[in-house]
């Protein structure tokens, strides 16, 4: 069976050559890493479930019009996505107070903040993504102030939507991880929205208990990490028919 061409490998994903010009094919890995690589882990079936819940994520943010780099989901493991170029910044959008800017600041993780906050950081393993200004982003040209606005607008409205559709389902949105991309289309250019939406980049507490349903389960040691990806995925309608026991299979690669 032909393999499709590598085109970059992650430390989750892997992007391939896609069928047609402009298209890639994203491939969801099991492996986990936290703090910049340090922690390293497989996740079984993460891959499966992160496939399936970014896909449902994209597909209900594309119907309240905000662009996406999704087109549709080939398999378990793979989606077939836009190729776009992507900006070097992490957009990281905080609720409630946890992991680092809890840390860093002093307030105590689970408190309210004041209104959403929105955060960059600067997308370099080397140097361990640090955060960064506005002012740095634009003087250094990863992107410009007119980017920059598409990319806050677009930031709060999927803040939004996400809230309450996760609220629905019993799940609080603390905080979580945006990537964009330039997307060129008939001589325009636009950003959308790329990567995944995951419990791998999102904070994800379960509203009555907060007990965490996201990648902190693995970052510090607590367990049940598995289980609390399917119950994410179960919360919203999309665990696959056959549960954990379908997602261990070997993938087919055509
Ligand atoms: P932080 O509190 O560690 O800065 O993380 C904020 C959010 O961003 C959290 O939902 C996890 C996500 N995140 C990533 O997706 N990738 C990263 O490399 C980091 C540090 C955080």
């Amino acid at each position: 069976m032909a393999r499709r061409r590598q085109l970059y490998e992650g430390k989750a994903k892997i992007l391939f050559e896609g069928p047609e010009p402009g298209t890639l094919v994203q491939y969801f890995k099991d492996d986990a890493t936290a703090f910049n690589a340090q922690k390293k882990g497989t996740i079984t079936g993460k891959g499966v479930l992160n496939n399936r819940i970014s896909e449902f994520l994209m597909t209900k943010l594309a119907e309240i019009n905000i662009p996406t780099h999704f087109i549709r989901r080939l398999n378990m493991r793979e989606q077939l996505i836009k190729e776009v170029e992507i900006i070097p910044i992490e957009v990281v959008v905080r609720n409630i107070a946890a992991g680092s800017i809890a840390q860093r600041l002093g307030i105590p993780e689970g408190t309210r903040l004041p209104r959403s906050i929105v955060e960059y950081y600067y997308k370099n393993d080397q140097l361990g993504d640090p955060m960064v200004a506005e002012e740095h982003i634009t003087a250094f040209g990863w992107a410009t102030p007119p980017d920059m606005d598409d990319i806050v607008h677009l930031t709060l409205r999927i803040n939004d939507f996400l809230t309450g559709l996760f609220l629905g389902v019993g799940i609080t949105l603390v905080d979580f991880k945006l990537e964009f991309g330039r997307l060129y289309e008939n001589e325009e250019m636009r950003i959308v929205l790329a990567d995944e939406i995951s419990p791998d980049n999102c904070r994800l507490w379960d509203v009555k208990t907060n007990e965490k349903m996201d990648k902190d389960r693995f970052r510090r040691d607590l367990g049940k990490i598995e289980e609390a990806y399917q119950e994410v995925a179960r919360r919203l309608g999309i665990l696959p028919e056959a549960g954990a026991r379908d997602m261990k299979g070997p993938e087919t690669m055509q």
